[in-house]
């Protein structure tokens, strides 16, 4: 069983793209499952910066082969774009394969999504504004266009012309803008189809024939739990399953490949975008946070919303994706405050639950209650081992891991590389 399954447990930016740096050397094949260019990693490589939003970030590695899977959304300008950007700070995509399945984001998906928003006005989603929830939507609809549909010119002339019907007098009547133009379209993406010709394949078989030699796949996941459209915080969500079942339904791989499940958490929480976050900060605290841990979305540059740990989110991601060990990243943006906040359970109605809540109503009434822990007032930034961080920074983290229910196995104090402590646990009684 040699998959390995990466999840974020909060709102996203838990820094999944630095947890694949660390599981690269061990790594034969890093895929991507859903989303598409909303996510936004980042990783720090020989002193060097690199940012990708759609390429699985194994792409850095030469030994690494990449696929984005058929449960991806893929702008095709976006994804050349981000291939050329990469050939151009040396790293080679010679490998990246995509799926025929995945689904293409169209013009008037980016329209849509803009359009969308600004309509909803103060009930706006705070989306990324790439046209993910439209190409999702239209792809449950039975009007997507696929990355196979490149492949031949006539089909994809008929399918844009049969969506066109239907979603020009849309565009038009209800929203006042130009309709799109069929021909126009698919001349365009039929640039786009001479480049990525070649790496079309059938994802699924790749991936099962690789698994059958042993070859070791790191499924990559974007976006996070609470963002998963069947088990976030909706409507707030992006609009794809990020959760451990939509990576598998995103590839096309069944459950018995996969050993271990690993989800990142930040040490605190933050989220981009509207709705509920319960342990939310407003003010100098939530300042402090936003400064020491630069917290700005990589993908659109907009201020992160700060808070405390969640271990309520933490043991309801632990659940829902059947967590073997947890990746705790950013513990040093805590070594500035004295005493640490963590919330163990919620008061809703003078009521108090550990487990999150059934409703969005309940979920918006939710008051954390808190335990709170000793700071370590020290930079934690140069530690090289485990053993060698302060112990309340360590009762921090096996405070974590005790209220989870999921063993720490990475503990991340800065953005280099060698800023990753591995934590020896046992491996079973995870969950
Ligand atoms: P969409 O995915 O662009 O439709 O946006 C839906 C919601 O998901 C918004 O609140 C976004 O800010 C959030 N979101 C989407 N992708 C990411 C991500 O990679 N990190 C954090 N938030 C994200």
């Amino acid at each position: 069983m040699p998959g390995t399954i990466l999840v974020g447990t909060q709102w996203g930016d838990e820094g999944k793209g630095k947890a694949t740096d660390l599981l690269a050397d061990k790594m034969d094949i890093v895929v991507r499952a859903q989303g598409g260019n909303n996510a936004g990693h980042t990783v720090m490589v020989a002193g060097r910066t690199f940012k990708m939003n759609l390429v699985p970030s194994g792409i850095l590695y030469p030994h690494i082969t990449t696929v984005i899977g058929d449960g991806v959304v893929v702008d095709p300008g976006v994804l050349l774009a981000e291939l050329a950007a990469l050939e151009a700070q040396g790293v080679s995509t010679a490998k990246l394969k995509l799926s025929a399945n995945a689904h293409l984001i169209m013009p008037w998906h980016k329209e849509r999504d803009k359009l969308a928003e600004r309509y909803l006005g103060r009930n706006r989603i705070g989306t990324t504004g790439r046209g993910i929830g439209p190409a999702y939507s239209d792809k449950v609809a039975r009007l997507g266009i696929r990355v196979q549909d490149l492949l031949d010119p006539k089909i994809l002339l008929q399918k844009v012309e049969v969506v066109l019907r239907e979603r020009n007098p849309l565009l038009a009547k209800v929203y006042n803008r130009l309709p799109f133009d069929a021909e126009a379209v698919v001349e365009e993406y039929m640039t786009y189809a001479e480049a990525l010709r070649p790496r079309i394949a059938d994802s699924s078989l790749f991936l099962w024939k690789a698994l059958r030699e042993g070859k070791q796949v790191l499924f990559e996941g974007a976006q996070a739990t609470m963002l998963d459209v069947d088990h976030g915080t909706y409507p707030f969500v992006t609009s794809s399953s990020p959760v451990v079942g939509g990576v598998l339904a995103g590839t096309g791989v069944g459950p018995r490949e996969i050993e271990r499940v690993i989800g990142i958490a930040k040490a605190y929480t933050t989220r981009v975008g509207s709705g509920p976050l319960p342990t939310e900060l407003h003010g100098p605290e939530a300042e402090a946070l936003r400064t020491a841990g630069a917290e700005l979305g990589t993908m659109t540059g907009r201020q992160r919303r700060c808070g405390w740990l969640d271990t309520v989110v933490l043991r309801y991601a632990a659940r829902v994706n059947g967590l073997t060990d947890l990746f705790v990243t950013k513990l040093d943006v805590l070594s500035s405050f004295d005493r640490i906040p963590v919330a163990t359970a919620y008061r809703i109605d003078g009521e108090v639950t550990e487990d999150w809540p059934l409703t969005q109503t309940e979920v918006h009434h939710a008051e954390p209650v808190h335990e709170w822990f000793e700071g370590w007032r020290e930079d934690i930034t140069g530690v090289t081992s485990y053993a060698d961080l302060p112990r309340a920074a360590r009762s921090y983290v096996e405070a974590i891991e005790k209220l989870s229910g999921v063993p720490v196995t990475a503990v991340f104090v800065g953005p280099g590389r060698e800023q990753t402590l591995l934590r020896e646990t046992p491996r079973a009684g995870g969950h």
